[in-house]
């Protein structure tokens, strides 16, 4: 079963992705984020794109033992009358699993660890350049999308982009971090304000989590 820590999310013993647990209540990210748009969002977008992937993944049981981000991490293995669905639904899954698991109540951001925060520095010229950065490369984005902060297989930080699903894993990057620019995650209560929505989302950032990511995408990449 997929733990919110872990960089891995598998199907269960019935061989079908699920939602993973929301670790807050639909209203803990308010007022930043409505609740009624976290609980659409995962409810029913979310689990939209986990419901496709099953029905894709049906009858490839070589496939299903694999967790999604191994799915995406090397979509040459996915049949081509699939790769599409796997790709589009595969990523919808990673990737709103991996945006609420890098949100955090209101006030609960946690702290950022040692390493993390001397990565920070390194690569973006510290906190508050980083978040600068992440919000003008993400509120840029054409249509729908996501920016991400990840660790290249180089083991650096970078600030990137992808547009309807695509997954960072599908470049060899490990994901930390990530802001979903779906109209879905914020039209309800900011309609076309995307850059507000954007700038507030370092409201309900889990540093904590984000950490613990960094931690063990870097051991990843040594093991
Ligand atoms: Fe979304």
């Amino acid at each position: 079963m997929q733990t919110t820590t872990s960089l891995q999310n598998v199907a269960n013993e019935k061989g079908e992705f699920i939602l993973p647990k929301l670790e807050y209540a639909f209203d803990a990210l308010e007022p930043y984020i409505d609740a009624q748009t976290v609980e659409i969002h995962y409810a029913k977008h979310h689990q939209t794109y986990i419901t496709n992937l099953n029905n894709a993944l049906k009858g490839h049981d070589n496939l299903i033992k694999l967790s999604v981000e191994e799915l995406l991490t090397d979509l040459s293995k996915i049949p081509a009358d699939i790769v599409n669905l796997v790709k589009n639904h595969g990523g919808g899954h990673a990737n709103h699993s991996l945006y609420w698991s890098v949100m955090a109540a209101s006030g609960k951001n946690g702290n950022i660890s040692k390493d993390l925060q001397a990565g920070l520095d390194k690569f973006f010229g510290g906190l508050d350049s980083f978040k600068d950065q992440l919000a003008k490369s993400t509120i840029s984005v054409f249509g729908s999308g996501w920016g991400w902060l990840s660790v290249n297989n180089k083991g650096e930080l970078i600030i990137e982009t992808s547009l309807n699903q695509d997954s960072p894993l599908s470049k060899g990057n490990i994901p930390l971090f990530v802001i979903d620019v779906w109209e879905h995650a914020y039209y309800l209560k900011y309609q076309n304000r995307r850059a507000e929505y954007v700038q507030n989302i370092f409201s309900n950032t889990n540093w904590e989590m984000i950490s613990l990511r960094y931690e063990q995408a870097l051991n990843k990449l040594k093991g």
